[in-house]
């Protein structure tokens, strides 16, 4: 019997839409927990209820309803940076059923799908890095293969015809190609008139060019990089400014930090590693919330 992930602290009635992994094949964690007692799938208890209990904590039903329906082991065995579906449920897409959304840079699909099921639209996922292949089998596997389409594309060439889409949505992905001038009118001709645009990318409470420098914290992770996280300020002038846009709503996701952070400690707990040895949580934890968060980004291209 495939043992289910316990619920009981997050008092929810629902099922899972993913169709993920079991706990084993992402907790790699302390093997110190490999002995004693072995439960009924033969793994050592203390193992994994250490597993479930750092899983559980990524179960969170009064902020985030609609990503309850996603089993954590499945999110995060999609792992390329902090939750994801909080990032995209944080969005408050309002899409029509049937609509033909762009999923620009989806990673290994696990947005595409949250799309596909949450909203019943077409969802493209297009990315850059990951296969094709590899993230079909991730929407086949979760039931969305006829609704949504994988795709090998950069984001400077997309493959698409214009104004073919109701809505472009792009979840930590941004950061790599849309700072530059030149991008919002390039993919607004992917999108219809009205048609919306929503981003999540890495914020910061206030502007890199404005302090100087990159805080050292930061640049030790990520180094020049960080000249791409803006404040929402930034993103709403800058998008602003182009007039090919309207309705352009910029803000910091709420408790951004303390999200990302909680998913880089489940992460690594999970992986046994101290949260706080890796580059990313140095940065994080130097840091305490006061500059870093997702700056989240909406807009409609005008008629
Ligand atoms: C940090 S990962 C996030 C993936 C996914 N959205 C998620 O949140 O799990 C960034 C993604 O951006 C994509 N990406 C980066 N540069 C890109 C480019 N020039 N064109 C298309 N995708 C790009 C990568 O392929 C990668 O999957």
């Amino acid at each position: 019997m495939k043992p289910a992930l316990s619920r009981s602290r997050a008092s929810c009635a629902t099922s899972f839409h993913g169709v993920g992994p079991t706990i084993t094949s992402i907790c790699t964690r302390t093997p110190s927990l490999g002995t004693g007692p072995v439960n009924q799938v033969g793994r050592p208890a203390a193992w994994w209820d250490a597993c479930v209990a750092s899983l559980e904590d990524l179960i969170r039903p009064e902020r985030y309803p609609r990503s309850l329906n996603y089993d954590p082991a499945w999110v995060v065995s999609l792992d390329m940076g902090p939750h994801p579906l909080w990032l995209l449920e944080n969005l408050d897409l309002d899409l029509t059923p049937g609509a033909r959304v762009l999923d620009l840079g989806a990673g290994r699909g696990a947005t595409s799908v949250f799309l596909a099921k949450e909203y019943d639209v077409e969802v493209v996922a297009a990315d850059w890095w990951t296969p094709a292949e590899e993230v079909q089998k991730v929407l086949d596997a979760a039931g969305v293969g006829s609704s949504v389409t994988a795709v090998r594309a950069e984001a400077h060439d997309l493959p698409f015809e214009p104004e073919s889409f109701d809505a472009i949505v792009s979840v930590d992905a941004f950061e790599y190609f849309g700072t530059d001038d030149h991008y919002l009118g390039y993919l607004t001709r992917f999108l219809r008139p009205g048609g919306t645009l929503a981003v999540a990318t890495p914020g910061m409470t206030k502007e890199i060019r404005t302090l100087g420098a990159i805080p050292h914290y930061i640049a030790e992770c990520v180094g020049w990089e960080a000249l791409a996280w803006h404040t929402p300020g930034w993103w709403k002038q800058s998008w602003e400014l182009t007039g090919l846009v309207e309705d352009v709503k910029a803000r910091l996701q709420p408790d951004g930090w303390a999200d990302w952070w909680l998913w880089h400690d489940v992460t690594c707990s999970l992986r046994g590693e101290d949260p706080h040895a890796g580059s990313v949580g140095r940065m994080l934890a130097a840091d305490g919330g006061q500059m870093l968060s997702f700056t989240l980004l909406t807009a409609r291209k005008k008629a």
